[in-house]
């Protein structure tokens, strides 16, 4: 029986979408701090689709975008997980890590312990080469997670084509991390 759960961590459960997740997904979504370095908060429509579009790429390729569930008490603190930007970014094809925790969920490790588990599948299971994470420049709660993770930042940055010229947050950094170094920091 397919249970959803991709994997767990210390703390955390990793796991497919489910119907329930949708309305606490769309209030991490219309937070403001959460939503800091994007465009705009999301409205319920948009937070439902793009939990619908997680759910479907983990339904077709076995993999993706989890939601993050906490194991003491099933709690949902948000998204961590593997995806392949449809955006035509610079260095593309590529896979990335994302994550997107609630503000309540923030400053207890969680979104790096669930990138962790996130790395090793993607190198593990998925054997990938490389995966990259990026971000606006000034969002420095998830370039610390990079950080942490040990990815590099790239000496070139980019600047993020779904976003106009001119807008404060089109500016990204880039990191990578190569397969040889995740290996090599694992041992
Ligand atoms: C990016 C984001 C996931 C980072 O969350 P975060 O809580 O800063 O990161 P972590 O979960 O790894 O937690 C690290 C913090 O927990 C602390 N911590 C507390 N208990 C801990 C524990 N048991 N283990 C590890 N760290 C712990 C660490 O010291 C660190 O604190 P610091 O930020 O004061 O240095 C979060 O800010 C977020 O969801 N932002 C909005 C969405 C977003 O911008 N996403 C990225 C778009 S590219």
């Amino acid at each position: 029986m397919d249970t959803g759960i991709a994997f767990e961590t210390g703390r955390l459960r990793l796991r497919q979408w489910r119907d329930e997740d949708y309305a606490p997904f769309a209030a991490l979504n219309a937070d403001a701090q959460v939503m800091r370095y994007f465009p705009a908060p999301l409205t319920r429509a948009e937070s439902d689709a793009m939990a619908g579009r997680c759910r479907s790429l983990i339904a077709q390729q076995g993999w993706g975008v989890w939601v993050v569930e906490r194991i003491a008490d099933d709690a949902f603190l948000g998204f961590v997980g593997l995806h392949e930007p449809a955006a035509a970014l610079p260095f593309a094809p590529c896979v990335e890590i994302a994550w997107r925790l609630a503000r309540q969920a923030w400053g207890q490790g969680y979104a790096t312990e669930a990138a962790r588990g996130a790395l090793a599948y993607g190198f593990g299971r998925l054997a990938l080469n490389e995966i990259v994470a990026f971000t606006t420049l000034a969002n420095a709660r998830s370039r610390a997670v990079m950080e942490r993770l040990g990815m590099r930042q790239d000496a070139e940055g980019f600047d993020h084509p779904a976003l106009p010229p001119g807008h404060p947050l089109r500016p990204h950094c880039l990191y990578r991390l190569p397969r040889a170094a995740w290996l090599a920091s694992c041992a």
